[in-house]
This record gives C-alpha cells, structure tokens and sequence, in this order.
C-alpha cells in the first residue's frame, strides 16, 4: 500500500505552436480508488504519466509514503499502468502473456504459476490461459491486460481510460468488476476516464481537472450536491445543472424575462443571503417540477416547452426561459410544445454562484477564513 503525492508539480510542454501547463496538487490515499476525471486533454493522462515516471516534473515533487520519487525511472516505482489500447504478444498464450512480466524480473518458475493461478481465478479467466489473444473477446483480453499487470503485485495500480474501447453492456460489467478487484488487493489506485459515470459510480473521491487544473477533488456525492464552482456544476450530471444569470435585487434574485426568486429560496443554509451584484442561480433538471399553473406562494421560473422527450424511465423537458434553455427531468408529465409553463424547485436544491463563478457558500467561507 502506498500514499502518493504530488506537491506543486507542474509540466510543461513547449512542442512548437502549442504549450501546455499543468499543475497538480494532489494527495492519494493508500488503498484509495482516485479518479481524475475531465474532458479529452485536461491532462489526465500527464498526470498519470508523472505518477508512473514517463513524465518528469518541471517543478514540484511527487512522493511515494514518505520517498521522493520524481528522479525514479518507472521500473523502480513499482507501478502497473493499463492503457485504452493496451497490447498482448499476439504469439504468447494468455498464460505466456502474464507470466512475461515475472519472468523478466526473474520470479521462480512455481511462484509464477501460483501467482497466475491467483489472478487468472481473481479475473475469471482460468479457463482461457492455454488460449492466444486473437481467440479471445475483447472483454477477455482486456481482463489478461489487467492481470498482466497486477501479478507484478504492484503498489500502485494506473488505469488509463481501460474500457473505453469496449461496448456498453461490458463496460458496465467490467465496471463493478473493476471495483470489486480493487477492494479486494486494497492496490492505491488513480483511474483516468472522461466517463463521469464511470467516475461516479467507481471512486472513493473524483477529482475533476479542466485545463491541467484540478478543479475540486470530493466523493462522488459531495462533487453532486456541492459543486464548488460553476464550471464543475456545469460537468457532472445527465443533463448537468441549470444556470441562470441574474442579479441580486430587492431581496430576491431577479432573473430577468425568467421571473425573480425571492432571496431567502436561494440561501439555503447561508443565513448571510446571497451576494451582491451579479449571480448565478443553479438547479439540477431532476429538482425541477414542471407545473402548468402559476404556484400560489414562492417563486417559479417561467418559461414556454420547447421539446419533450420521452426516454422511458424519464422525461427531459426542455424549457425556454428569456433566451436560456432550462431542462427539467421528471418522470411524468403531459405538457406538449408551446405550453406555457412554471418550473418549481424546493428551498434547498438551489445553488448560488457569485461572479467568479465561486458556490455562494465557499466563497463566504473563504471570505471568514481570510478574515
Ligand atoms: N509529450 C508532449 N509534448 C507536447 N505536448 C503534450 C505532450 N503530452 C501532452 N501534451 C499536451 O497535452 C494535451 C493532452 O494532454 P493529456 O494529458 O494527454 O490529456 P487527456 O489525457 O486529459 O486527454 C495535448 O493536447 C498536448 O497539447
Ligand atoms: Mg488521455
């Protein structure tokens, strides 16, 4: 098991026209399932490659516990790496395949078999280790690509967007598979995906990284219900949160042509109000009801159906509010198109962002630790 961190790291890459920065600031626990979780070129994979030694740091340290290990070559991290496109020898039987890693550094010839006896039963693919990668589906191969690289027993497990190139169903089936086995070796482990559900359903904690930042680092429940800024808000959820510009007046929050929310419906939890000049209001679509009478007390935005779709289990209704798009998910509702229409929401399930696009409540928090 091991801790892992790195401290101020930052890398640059100047490769002609375009350079790239990032920084890093991040502290992993030992036996933690960390996800870095961002859109295609944030940085996840850098990130991935300092931790694993591909990369070195411009500046900053990274430590294994309590060794500094950013001068290490990979071979003496002890780190398995799995990427998207991970390659088996086509000419090597599964068995050949996973032993590769042992025999080059030298395991006796029975304390491999028992280790691949291990894992080849820990991953479900006993019966295939006589077989050649080209027989297998790419659920197996992509099972004798993890054992490969967790019969090394490492101490920290790199799992680069490892399901990306399998179909739906196994996905998700790998998913829990992977998770279970994580659990199981209790192997420190930092998960690249841009998959959020994938980084919901499987991480401890995700950090969410934008622009080779990372923007906040929280289980996954908490990155859902306190989504520090608005450009996470913006990322997490299916479809993600509303936000709604306004500015504070009068006590309440005035939306423009969407109507006004009183003040006191948007503090949840903040006595302070809410803070002055511009804001953002901010509900996720599954808070929202949609109602086709104006509500006798407490504020709605209002708005006119501009698509309904049906998806079975739900229905995303698609809102037009002043020249914003609001979508509403609920699981029933007969509104058509042109419908006029008043979306309410209940006290708490609003959210404030100030005009950095900081959560209302973390910015007065900093604002009272700085005092
Ligand atoms: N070796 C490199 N040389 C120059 N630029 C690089 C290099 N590696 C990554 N980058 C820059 O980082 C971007 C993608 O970073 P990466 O870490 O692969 O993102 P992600 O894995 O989140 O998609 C690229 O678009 C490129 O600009
Ligand atoms: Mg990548």
């Amino acid at each position: 098991m091991t801790h892992i961190s790195l401290e101020d790291v930052s890398k640059y890459f100047d490769a002609g026209e375009t350079v790239a920065n990032y920084r890093v600031d991040l502290e992993i626990d030992d036996g933690e399932f960390l996800v870095l979780l961002g859109p295609s070129g944030c940085g996840k994979t850098t990130a991935l490659r300092l931790i694993a030694g591909l990369e070195t740091p411009s500046e900053g340290a990274i430590y294994f516990d309590a060794e500094r290990v950013d001068e290490r070559s990979p071979s003496d991290r002890n780190v398995a790496m799995v990427f998207q496109n991970y390659a088996l020898y086509p000419h090597m039987s599964v068995q050949e395949n996973i032993a590769y890693p042992l025999k080059i550094r030298g395991v006796p010839p029975d304390e491999r078999d028992r280790r691949i006896a291990a894992v080849t039963k820990l991953l479900h693919i006993e019966d295939q280790v006589e077989s050649s990668p080209a027989e297998l589906s790419g659920g197996q191969r992509q099972r004798v690509a993890l054992a490969r690289a967790i019969v090394r027993e490492p101490s920290v497990f790199l799992l680069d967007e490892p399901l990306s190139n399998l179909d739906a169903k196994l996905r998700q089936e790998m998913r829990s598979e992977l998770k279970r086995l994580q659990d199981e070796l209790g192997i420190t482990t930092v998960y690249v995906t841009h998959n959020q559900e994938e980084a919901m359903s499987m991480a401890d904690r995700v950090a969410v990284m934008n622009e080779g930042t990372i923007r906040q680092i929280a289980p996954p429940s908490e990155l859902y219900s306190r989504p520090r800024t608005e450009w996470v808000a913006r990322f997490i959820g299916s479809p993600p949160m509303n936000l709604l510009g306004g500015t504070r007046r009068n006590g309440a929050i005035d939306l423009g042509d969407a109507g006004r929310v009183e003040l006191e419906r948007t503090a949840a939890g903040d006595p302070g109000g809410a803070p002055p000049g511009d804001v953002s209001l901010g509900v996720r679509p599954e808070d929202l009801s949609v109602e086709t009478e104006r509500p006798s007390a407490g504020s709605a935005i209002e708005g006119t159906v501009d698509t309904v779709e049906p998806l079975g289990e739900y229905t995303i209704v698609n809102v037009a509010v002043g020249d914003h798009l609001v979508n509403a998910k609920v699981t029933e509702t007969d509104v058509e198109r042109d419908d006029r229409v008043y979306l309410t929401f209940g006290d708490g399930d609003t959210y404030l962002y100030d005009a950095d696009g900081i959560l209302h409540t973390e910015s007065r928090a900093r604002e009272a630790a700085e005092r």
